[in-house]
């Protein structure tokens, strides 16, 4: 793989027909070194955000060797990173995949969220004495840009009933929870714990576990998180007041915050129309989030300069495809003169850019490039980092 000073450096290089992926894997082994260094527990990656060999080698690198799997192609490529240990967190799995998982991948660590889940679970593995079962339940999304309550979680009642079906046959029993992606204040986890509590109480059982999720923040040019330290202290804090037992594990399976700010996608300009610029990536490519979730990736002209007293104006994106939906409105904000055969920087797209892209109208396929330079927005303060490790 090329490496390249910049973004800048590698347009010089090649001017790309294609999209193009420049990576910062030093980005992500940042990113896990601060997590490892400062989370109170376990730190897991959320395989899904992205698999890019470059990413989950910055990762495993960095010391990274949990990852949280979805899925029995997921599980199967985590599985070939030696010494790792998996959980296959998604609360609804084929008989098949447990089947897998637990006899050929040598997977223990399962989240569920009915007693159907937990039959199939106990069947699958032929009545397992040695499973760590986290019951996953929902909690109240608060500023998140992606809410996941809805599709998945127990509560109440059912919760303590399903936790304490869960206890008769676990060897460890959890509890997990997703507070939503880019969630950009802690107060939503120290609700999550608070819920947490109470249902311990009200089930009364022991738990051995407790997994809070991903749901940490990046920057993007729309949303200015507090700062990660601020998320630690309120889950620390959350989980010492817990009535749990004397050696539960904490746990975290963030995503995007360990890679968002890891890649950026460069695609050129192949048409302007106004304010209106026709790029050569999209929604049904890495700026589904762009698009559907509208979030504003920072952006900036790499391909010439413009003079300092030129002033910057408000851009919507249309990607490559004949499709109407595949439109990203920002807005952006570009040099006035930004025009045909421009190439542009997109940030900060590492957490489910790549992974979401598809093949629509014969476009999404991509070139890559390793850029040595800082992430366009970064969480981790470089300067502090720097400092520490001289
Ligand atoms: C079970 C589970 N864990 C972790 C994650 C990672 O979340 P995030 O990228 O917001 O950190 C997800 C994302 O959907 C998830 O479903």
């Amino acid at each position: 793989m090329e490496r390249y000073p910049s973004a800048r450096a590698l347009i010089d290089a090649i001017k790309p027909d294609r999209p193009v992926f420049g990576i910062r894997p030093h980005a992500a082994g940042r990113a896990a070194q601060w997590f490892l260094r400062n989370f109170p527990g376990e730190v897991a990656y959320a395989y899904k955000a992205n698999d890019s060999v470059f990413m989950i080698g910055a990762l495993y690198g960095a010391g990274i060797t949990h990852f949280d799997v979805a899925s029995i192609p997921e599980l199967e490529d985590a599985a070939t990173i030696p010494g790792v240990r998996l959980h296959f967190m998604h609360p609804v799995k084929s008989r098949a995949a447990i089947r897998l998982a637990y006899h050929e991948y040598g997977i223990r660590c399962f989240a569920l969220d009915t007693e159907d889940e937990l039959a199939k679970i106990v069947e699958e593995t032929g009545g397992a004495k040695d499973l760590e079962l986290f019951v996953r339940i929902a909690v109240p999304a608060k500023n998140s840009r992606v809410p996941l309550e809805r599709k998945f979680g127990v509560t109440g009642h059912k919760a303590a009933r399903l936790l304490v079906k869960t206890r008769q046959v676990a060897d460890e029993l959890g509890i997990t929870f997703h507070v939503g992606s880019q969630t950009t204040t802690p107060d939503a986890y120290a609700n999550a714990l608070s819920e947490v509590h109470k249902l311990i109480v009200k089930a009364g059982v022991v738990v051995d576990g407790i997994d809070v999720g991903g749901g940490f923040p990046s920057r993007y040019t729309d949303s200015h998180p507090a700062p990660l330290s601020a998320f630690i202290d309120v889950i620390s804090s959350g989980f010492e007041r817990l009535p749990v037992s004397a050696a539960c594990r904490l746990i975290c399976e963030p995503g995007r915050a360990l890679v968002a700010e890891a890649e950026s996608l460069i695609v050129r300009v192949d048409a302007r129309r106004g304010d209106e610029l026709f790029i050569n990536d999209g929604s049904y490519g890495a700026l589904f989030d762009a698009a559907h979730l509208n979030f504003v990736f920072p952006v900036q002209l790499v391909s010439r300069d413009v003079p300092a007293t030129e002033p910057m104006a408000p851009f919507e994106f249309w990607g490559p495809t004949c499709d109407s939906i595949d439109r990203m409105k920002g807005p952006f904000m570009l040099p006035a003169s930004i025009r045909e055969g421009d190439y542009i920087e997109i940030g900060n797209v590492g957490a489910y850019g790549r992974a979401i892209g598809g093949r629509f109208n014969g476009y999404g396929s991509y070139l890559e490039g390793i850029l040595l330079d800082e992430p366009m927005f970064t969480m981790y303060d470089i300067e502090q980092q720097q400092a520490a490790q001289a």
